[in-house]
């Protein structure tokens, strides 16, 4: 009792944070004084990190601490809290993105950096933005899929969510960050269209949403090194002409070039500020790289300057300069032990809550063959999905992926050995508080029904499980990471080596399929694996549930057995055939190679559509246990070029026999002259309907929606013509159409 009592003190505590937003001239009025009172090593130590092992942050710049300012900490990752205790393990953001939920999306950001506030952190080091190009990206899992409008709205709501609590967001990776391999100086050759409607595309977003920090990459971009790139980074570069406020800083090591280059090019700090062997270290230890160049006139005092006002105005604009907690951990010590770790619990129930509603929200119902008892949908289960657990008398839990993961693997959460919640990498996050789908099962069950278990992905032992057993839930997943200090797992260095479940996963299912007329397949994947097995009939029921965080069990029970009604979309295609997608990862190479980006605007669905290929389960696809219908389509357009408003509204109305959530979506033809991809994705919504009822779901199409960037004039341009909209289930189930 005492302890529930005290864990809800905590929690409210933690969620109580007052903050007064500032405009940015107020805060660049407030950053300027300051900056007029500095010294220059207060400057430069304002604008360089203290060292990797010296940060009680994962970066942490030097305090000034007679104007009381303090070290301002960063801190990953995009999905939680990493390298420290009493924290919540959020689901990815590949997950959030499978809601199609901008509230989700948003709340999951305020969630995260309520934790993070409360745990002294200024800056969450996210949302990561990098798209899907190729379906094994070892870190694509972080971000919000292959789509650059997905990618964007994502980036926005989580930015907003985040930023609304106080807490600094920090858009990442600029740019082109979308492989492991070679990722600390490949060059990636993106052509001027392909950068601003693909991969600048979610940054431009993250700056409508007003982000306070931009992360540039490790990787060079055309040729020069993103983080000395004044393309991108200088006062005509691209963050600063789409109408950036912040300031940019390195990726841990990213800089490799010197002080002044990087300085001058436009990059206003450098983390963790030594060399970390892949570099860094630029700006010098302690700034002295910096300060030279300073004193050398190599860098000029305006510049300085202005980095600094850059970096204080961030801290400003969201009120860290008042009442902001201290930093209360080490994440030097992430077992949570040392005197600096004061083991503040930041989780809440309403976190929890959350966490298992996105877990849910995210779950894409691929394949579901139900019978009922009566035949009629309105009827009780036989076989297929929401399981009916009063029908339910033997049941087998089958897999690895159904159990607790090792809980003390290292760091960065380099094992695949229990349930995948999360890739590995610096945008892991805690599993402190997991809790397996066996363990959520269990509990749900209780003694309504006897369990079997093989929880192994053993072949023989599986099928012995499940043989005659009234239902059979196979777990299966596939895992990728980030590169990190060239480490491998299970011989995946970041990037996945294929498309196939690990551990022999499909062969499980199959095996398990062979024996129980009533196999659900559950997929913890970080992205699109081979599901070549699908059509195979004694399997009723598959549900892709991504990266789903730490309440992974009770997420899918609620799933399973009929609590939440699946509304979860494919955020990228699916298909066995890795030539379907348009791309490859560049795996070997005598240094560090030039990856070209020729096909442009073309990956995943835009890349099958130009190609005509029919994919396994395609874009937006995902079932749901009640029917949907769509009428009314109306389009209003008004004004033309750079004031174009166009409004799409149309009915949707749940026309089955469970109350459910649709996620209608709108596609967009642009007129052939455009030399657009056939249909990209430009509008999506969440409608949640009882039975028998229905909404008007009303979406805008600002004008940079409906334009494309026109190289010669260096614009957002509205191209002359028709433009055809395709709403619906998914891509490829297409309810209504129109013209305008
Ligand atoms: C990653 C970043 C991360 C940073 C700090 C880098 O290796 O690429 O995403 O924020 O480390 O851990």
């Amino acid at each position: 009792m005492l302890s529930a009592l005290l864990y809800a003190l905590v929690a409210l505590t933690g969620i109580v944070h007052g903050f007064t937003l500032r405009t940015w001239d107020q805060a660049y009025a407030l950053a300027n004084a300051t900056v007029a009172n500095l010294t220059m090593t207060e400057k430069v130590g304002l604008l360089s990190g203290v060292g990797q092992f010296n940060s009680r942050c994962v970066g942490n710049t030097t305090p000034v601490s007679r104007l009381g300012i303090p070290a301002i900490c960063f801190q990953d990752g995009p999905a939680g809290i990493r390298l420290v205790k009493n924290v919540t393990g959020f689901p990815a953001g590949i997950n959030v993105a499978a809601t199609f939920s901008r509230r989700l999306m948003q709340a999951r950001g305020q969630a995260m950096a309520e934790e993070f506030r409360a745990k002294g952190v200024h800056v969450l080091l996210g949302p990561a933005m990098d798209l899907m190009r190729n379906p094994k990206a070892g870190r694509a899992w972080e971000s919000f899929g292959p789509d650059p409008y997905l990618n964007g709205e994502g980036a926005f709501s989580t930015i907003t969510g985040i930023q609304s609590v106080g807490v600094q967001a920090c858009a990442k990776h600029l740019v082109s960050n979308n492989q492991e391999h070679w990722r600390y100086g490949l060059s990636a050759l993106v052509d001027d269209r392909t950068m601003h409607e693909m991969y600048f595309y979610p940054f431009l977003r993250a700056i409508d949403a007003g982000v306070t920090s931009i992360m540039c990459a490790y990787n060079q971009l055309n040729g020069t090194s993103s983080c000395h790139n004044a393309g991108l980074l200088g006062p005509t570069g691209l963050v600063h002409s789409t109408g950036f406020q912040g300031y940019v800083v390195s990726d841990w090591g990213a800089t490799h070039d010197s002080a002044s280059d990087n300085a001058n090019a436009g990059l206003d700090m450098e983390q963790p500020g030594d060399n970390i062997v892949i570099g860094g270290g630029a700006f010098g230890e302690g700034g002295s790289g910096l300060a030279s160049a300073v004193n050398s006139g190599s860098v000029t005092t305006a510049r300085i300057n202005q980095m600094v006002s850059r970096v204080l105005a961030g801290y400003y604009r969201l009120g860290q300069d008042t009442g902001y907690p201290a930093v209360n951990f080490d994440a030097q010590h992430s077992d949570g032990s040392g005197s600096l770790n004061l083991g503040v619990n930041v989780r809440s129930a309403a976190h929890t809550a959350l966490v298992r509603e996105i877990g849910g929200a995210s779950a894409v119902l691929l394949k579901n063959n139900r019978t009922t008892t009566t035949g009629a949908a309105s009827g009780v289960t036989v076989r297929g999905l929401p399981i009916a657990a009063a029908r339910i008398k033997t049941m087998a839990v089958i897999g690895q992926d159904a159990i607790l993961p090792n809980l003390s693997c290292n760091d960065l959460n380099e094992c695949n050995d229990g349930t995948m919640s999360i890739g590995w990498g610096s945008g892991s996050n805690s599993l402190q508080f997991i809790v397996p789908p066996i363990t959520a099962i269990q509990q749900f069950v209780g003694t309504s029904a006897t369990i079997a278990t093989s929880l192994t992905n053993d072949l023989s032992a599986g099928p012995a499980a499940a043989k005659g057993k009234d239902v059979a839930i196979v777990f299966v997943n596939a895992m990728s990471g980030e590169l990190g200090a060239y480490d491998t797992v299970v011989g995946n260095m970041g990037d996945r080596n294929d498309l196939d479940l690990w551990w022999k996963g499909g062969s499980l299912v199959e095996a398990v399929a062979a024996v129980c007329n009533n196999t659900i397949a559950v997929i913890h994947s970080v992205g699109p694996v081979s599901v070549s097995w699908s059509d195979h009939p004694n399997i009723t029921g598959i549900i892709y549930a991504g990266a789903p965080g730490e309440q992974t069990g009770p997420a899918i029970v609620d799933v399973l057995y009929g609590a939440v009604n699946p509304s979860g979309r494919l955020p990228f295609s699916i298909d066995e055939d890795e030539a379907s997608y348009g791309t490859t990862i560049v795996y070997n190479s005598l240094g560090f190679p030039v990856v070209n980006y020729t096909e442009q605007l073309l990956i995943d669905y835009r890349y099958m559509d130009a190609k005509g290929i029919t994919p396994h389960y395609e874009f937006g696809f995902g079932l749901s246990y009640t029917t949907f219908a769509y009428s009314g389509l109306k389009i209003t357009s008004t004004g033309s070029g750079t004031s174009s408003a166009v409004v799409v509204t149309f009915t949707v109305a749940n026309s089955g026999a469970f109350a459910g959530t649709e996620i209608p979506q709108m596609y967009l033809a642009y007129p052939a002259s455009a030399g657009e991809p056939k249909r990209i994705l430009r509008g999506f919504d969440e409608v949640k309907l009882a039975v028998g009822t229905t909404a008007t779901v009303t979406m805008n199409l600002a004008a940079r929606e409906i334009s494309i960037w026109n190289v010669a004039t260096q614009a957002w341009v509205r191209p002359a013509g028709t433009f055809t909209v395709s709403i619906g289930a998914s891509i490829n189930d297409v309810r209504l159409t129109g013209t305008f």
